[in-house]
């Protein structure tokens, strides 16, 4: 089963599962967001738009999804327009945006550091990147999380993901805030500028 199969089918349940538990998580990543600043802000695998009623007014925002059941499902905003693709492989140019949103994304594909490297290439000079994801510490264990991982990988999410080893392939970015937020710090919060 391919993830755009499998997030076809979690389309109708996936804000009941996932909206209660991640929403307080989602206002204080987004806090970081500007307003009013006539910013472009890429939004990318948008999902259900989970992140969309925090996204602060002012700005013109792109969201992009692989799975057409999950985009539509993103409620409408003037200032939102959407477009089905690739995390991996993003149609953009270079520096098209002044942020990047990378919520529950980075550890869902397969090839995470091709989808924080496309974030970097697509986000200007001194822009954010905004994370909010699961990952395992380095040299951390984890061994039910691993073991899992060769079936939930293919249905959901990695689950065995280390942010750092992600990070030292794109050596753009720095990071500037990096936060445990749910389960005990498997979920981070981390904010990371683009040099
Ligand atoms: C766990 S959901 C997160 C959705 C949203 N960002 C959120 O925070 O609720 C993962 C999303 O990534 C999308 N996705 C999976 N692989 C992708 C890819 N290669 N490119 C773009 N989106 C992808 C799925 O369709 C799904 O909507």
């Amino acid at each position: 089963m391919s993830l755009r199969s499998s997030y076809t089918v979690l389309a109708p349940i996936y804000n009941a599962v996932v909206a209660r538990a991640t929403a307080r998580l989602r206002e204080r990543s987004l806090a970081a967001l500007p307003r009013g600043a006539g910013s472009r802000i890429l939004v990318c695998g948008i999902g259900t738009g989970l992140d969309v009623p925090a996204l602060p007014p002012g700005n013109l925002h792109v969201g992009i999804d692989l799975t057409r059941a999950m985009l539509a499902r993103v409620p409408h905003r003037h200032d939102l327009i959407l477009a089905q693709g690739d995390a991996m492989r993003l149609p953009f140019p270079d520096a098209t945006f002044d942020r990047s949103v990378l919520h529950l994304i980075l550890a869902v594909v397969p090839h995470p550091e091709r989808c924080l490297a496309e974030a970097a290439r697509v986000t200007k000079r001194g822009g954010m990147i905004l994370i909010v994801d699961k990952f395992l510490r380095p040299g951390q264990t984890a061994w039910l999380r691993r073991a899992l991982n060769p079936l939930s990988r293919r249905i959901a999410t990695r689950l065995d993901v280390v942010f750092e080893d992600v990070l030292a392939r794109v050596p753009s970015l720095v990071v500037t805030e990096d936060v445990p937020a749910l389960a005990g710090g498997w979920f981070r919060r981390i904010r990371l500028e683009k040099r």
